[in-house]
């Protein structure tokens, strides 16, 4: 399947049905690829979240989205995705509200950061943030998302999950740490996680759909926060920046896509068609075959429920 529409031509923000009734909850909404797919919800008439762990800049980002979209219905929550306690937090709020979610989009992330910090809870800060407080909040809002009508969630991942390896000795880099390799890990985390959790959505009938997708290599600020916009890495990406990478917006389509198409599939791993999927429009891609590695997608579902104490209810 490609996401094309009727006449063949490439699926674009502008295809995007209503979202009118919709609740959505994006995380690291204030900036990059969760801004602009916080920014196309709302235009399209969704109630956005924008979980931000930073108030000012989380601030800085609603004014920016309701000047940019006048009379949209969003709202600042403050989410912290490097700590439980902030997790926890904002899931019992949300769920003191009554409301269901219709859309959770698993955004917010840290990129091989140069020495190798911790979160709150003692967690490697890359698997943490990227993975285990994304399987927490997931597993802590399942009751909202359940009590939506057709309810998704989608978790960004990576280019970079090809390189990553699910290592259970070395799960946090507690004996060594090299920052492209436990990004690279959580990253085909992300996707583990995301097709475990449509895997046991499909095993209960469930409604609920779940995909992962990547954004090809979009212009945003996760360099610079992360390896620095001099390191080695950097340096041969702005060099190659023009031909390789892609505007932040053209970034959120596959989120986009899979939060919001008709046409998409629980599973479908979503992503760029352009050369080497690092730029172009959203089409079904095939992440490399460890990230579909059932058993790992298992064990890591198991051990991540130990290190989160977060355990999901049955999902139908
Ligand atoms: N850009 C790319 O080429 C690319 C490629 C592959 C995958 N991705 C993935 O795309 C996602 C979005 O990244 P981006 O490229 O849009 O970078 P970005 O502009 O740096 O956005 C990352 C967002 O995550 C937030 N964040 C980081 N740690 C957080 C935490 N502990 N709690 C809450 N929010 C947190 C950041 O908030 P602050 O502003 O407070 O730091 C920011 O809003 C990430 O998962 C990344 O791995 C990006």
């Amino acid at each position: 399947m490609s996401a094309s529409n009727v006449a063949g031509s490439k699926w674009a923000a502008g295809q995007i049905p209503s979202q009118a009734g919709r609740t959505a909850l994006i995380t690291g909404a204030n900036s990059g690829i969760g801004y602009r797919a916080a920014l196309e919800l709302a235009r399209h008439g969704a109630h956005v979240l924008l979980g931000c762990r930073n108030y000012e800049k989380g601030q800085a980002a609603l004014d920016r989205l309701l000047r940019e979209t006048p009379g949209a219905s969003a709202e600042l929550v403050e989410l912290d995705m490097a700590s439980l306690a902030s997790i926890r937090g904002f899931a019992a709020a949300f769920a003191a509200r009554g409301i269901a979610l219709d859309l959770l989009i698993n955004n917010a992330g840290v990129m091989a950061l140069p020495k190798r910090e911790l979160t709150a809870d003692g967690f490697e800060r890359q698997f943490g943030t990227n993975h285990l407080g994304h399987f927490a909040l997931t597993g802590l809002l399942m009751p909202q998302l359940l009590a939506a009508p057709a309810p998704r969630v989608v978790t960004v991942a990576s280019l970079a999950h090809r390189n990553g390896k699910i290592d259970f000795n070395n799960l946090q880099s507690e004996r060594s740490y090299k920052p492209w390799d436990a990004y690279g890990e959580s990253k085909l985390a992300n996707i583990l996680f995301a097709n475990e959790l449509n895997r046991l959505a499909v095993a209960a009938h469930s409604k609920l759909l779940s995909m992962p997708v990547h954004p090809g290599v979009s212009v945003t600020n996760i360099i610079a926060n992360g390896p620095g916009s001099n390191g080695p890495k950097a340096m041969v990406l702005k060099l190659l920046a023009p031909v390789i990478m892609q505007p932040d917006a053209a970034g959120a389509l596959p989120t986009l896509y899979a939060a919001t198409s008709p046409e998409a599939r629980g599973g479908e791993y979503i992503g760029p068609d352009g050369f080497m999927e690092m730029k172009g429009s959203p089409v079904v891609v095939k992440p490399k075959p460890h990230a579909l590695d059932q058993a790992v997608g298992q064990r890591l579902w198991t051990v991540s429920e130990e290190l989160t104490g977060v355990m999901y209810p049955p999902l139908s």
